[in-house]
């Protein structure tokens, strides 16, 4: 495999935080002039279009989990309407690197405070630190599966904003919308809101359309 022609297939065959590492370290540099413009990707425009639909200006600070080069926090803060301040994760440093090179129309960094950290493991975030958390294109393939939740519940503030992007094939058959509905018996989150928005605009899924999930902590 060469350097700048890694796909879907790449992407959907690791399986462990260590291959997660590996890929996007060396996918970093092309993953947004490859696959990103190869396949006219737009998840990130309805993610985000999701949250900003809900959001309101209590809803910040912003938590982007698997950040990767940053493409959700450049549409959020080109939007007039995102009212809160951006931070990232993501466990490669080299797609942090990247993302830490956006800029808004201002000239200031899309996203306040990027940090480096595993969705399968503790975060080094406190309890209650964000009033909003988005995710898309992180909940997939090889990627990271609903456990995750108890971490981004931790880190949330009674309220918080949640807009988290699932791959179609994984919300039901990994357990995500069994694990939302014990959340809302648990009374833990409110009842979702299941939106369904185009992943490409070209390639080889270009039809495909992906649960964006909207909710709220208790
Ligand atoms: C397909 S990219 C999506 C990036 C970005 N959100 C977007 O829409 O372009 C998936 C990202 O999830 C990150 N990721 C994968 N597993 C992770 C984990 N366990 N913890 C944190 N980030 C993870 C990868 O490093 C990568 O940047």
């Amino acid at each position: 495999m060469g350097s700048g022609d890694f796909d879907l297939d790449d992407a959907y065959a690791v399986e462990t935080p260590d291959d997660n590492r590996d890929l996007y370290a060396r996918w970093a540099d092309t993953y947004e002039s490859g696959f990103i413009t190869d396949n006219a990707y737009r998840y990130h425009l309805g993610v985000a279009g999701a949250f900003l639909d809900a959001a309101s200006a209590d809803d910040g600070p912003l938590m982007d989990v698997g950040c990767g080069t940053g493409l959700v926090g450049e549409v959020l803060r080109s939007d007039h309407r995102c009212p809160v301040t951006v931070h990232g994760l993501d466990l490669s440093p080299e797609m942090l690197d990247r993302a830490s090179t956006k800029r808004t129309v201002d000239d200031t960094p899309v996203y306040d405070n990027l940090l480096e950290g595993d969705l399968t493991a503790v975060l080094p975030v406190d309890d209650g630190s964000y009033g909003g958390v988005i995710s898309c294109g992180t909940f997939t393939h090889g990627h990271v599966g609903p456990a995750a939740f108890d971490e981004l519940y931790r880190i949330a503030r009674p309220g918080a904003l949640f807009a988290i992007g699932i791959n179609p094939d994984h919300f039901v058959a990994h357990g995500f919308e069994a694990r939302f509905a014990s959340d809302v018996v648990a009374d833990v989150i409110t009842q979702p809101i299941v939106h369904r928005v185009p992943t490409y605009g070209a390639g080889p899924h270009v039809n495909q359309m992906s649960p964006v999930v909207v909710f709220r902590r208790r």
